[in-house]
């Protein structure tokens, strides 16, 4: 797709001369064939990842209390040292097994509640840290017993516009389902304007380009579709869906309003939870980018826009995760179609 030579409107919003109605826009179920989505799914799974998991959002690891989650049936405790650094580790404590992630923080060491056991992040009496890194928005966790795969020094980051010049919220939301459901949902975007109607209209995907293995920004969904704001008031935009792990999806605003722009849903396996089905995390990051003038003035406002991006996501992913608990359902009971 060529978009070069476009001009950009220097007034963002547009009005949909005939709204069309819910109904009687054109059905994308033809296009947004099972093989199609499958097939993507297949090639993003087949990507590495180096073994890392996204552990949470970077700002819920605080200096003053340990950060506690369970990723892929391992208890892994965060908190951050003296120095404000990312620490991970098993969550267990190594003398009885208390729950580190009920333990305070003094000063960077993280002190066990049962018996007084520090530990400041280095190897101590039987416990070790795990790989960990913090991006700046994302904190991650490398569990190569887990991943079973090559490791690396970092996680697959993506590409995002300068912190400086952005501004960032993250939704994170649990679903009954695996890594994969999540994924699947990101990598159907037909769906968007017909089960999302509040907030898409006018998509159409202009595009789907399966590249070659290893290439991973050559294997994307284009995407035209018009962000509502009321029935009549939108933002057209055009977007590109990309998978560069097995258990992340990236939108990259190409061209429009926000342009640059990225949205990142990350899918986080927690485990089987006591009813026996599968829980799983997802960490979307919003990580919205502007040149327009008044877009710095937005920034200083960034902790009163946080709150709204977070409940826009919100409200997205309580229908998405219905699609994705849904599929994981027809999955697990052999009933799943395509
Ligand atoms: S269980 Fe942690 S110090 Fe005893
Ligand atoms: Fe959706």
């Amino acid at each position: 797709m060529n978009t070069t030579g476009r001009s950009r409107k220097r007034f963002p919003l547009s009005l949909r001369r005939k709204p069309v109605a819910w109904h009687e826009q054109e059905p994308t179920w033809r296009d947004a064939a099972p093989r199609v989505i499958d097939a993507a799914l297949k090639r993003a799974q087949a990507r590495p990842a180096g073994n890392w998991y996204v552990l949470g959002p970077s700002r819920d690891v605080r200096p003053d209390a340990a950060y506690g989650r369970t990723v892929d049936g391992t208890e892994v405790v965060a908190w951050r040292d003296a120095e404000g650094g990312l620490v991970a580790g098993p969550g267990a404590c190594p003398h009885l097994g208390a729950p580190l992630a009920r333990s305070p923080v003094r000063c960077g060491t993280l002190v066990c509640h049962w018996h007084g056991l520090a530990l400041d992040g280095a190897p101590f009496a039987g416990w070790s840290p795990l790989p960990a890194h913090d991006d700046g928005v994302l904190a991650w966790v490398r569990l190569d017993d887990r991943g079973g795969a090559e490791p690396t020094d970092t996680p697959p980051v993506p590409r995002r516009p300068p912190a400086a010049t952005a501004v960032t919220a993250v939704y994170t939301g649990t679903g009954v389902c695996e890594p994969q459901d999540i994924i699947a949902n990101r990598l159907d975007p037909w769906h968007g304007a017909w089960f999302h109607p509040y907030s898409f209209a006018d998509l159409t995907v202009l595009d789907q380009a399966a590249g070659t293995p290893g290439t991973p920004d050559h294997d994307a969904f284009t995407v035209r579709v018009s962000f509502t704001l009321a029935r009549r008031v939108v933002v057209p935009v055009i977007a590109e869906f990309t998978a560069p792990g097995p258990r992340t999806v990236v939108m990259r605003i190409t061209e429009g309003e926000g342009r640059g722009s990225v949205v990142e849903t990350h899918a986080t396996p927690l485990g089987t939870a006591r009813d026996g089905r599968p829980r799983t995390r997802v960490t979307e990051a919003v990580i919205a980018a502007s040149d327009r003038p008044g877009f710095a003035l937005a920034r200083t406002a960034a902790p009163l826009l946080r709150p709204l991006m977070r409940h826009a996501a919100g409200r997205l992913w309580k229908d998405d995760l219905a699609y994705a608990e849904r599929r994981w359902q027809l999955r697990s009971a052999g009933r799943f179609p395509g």
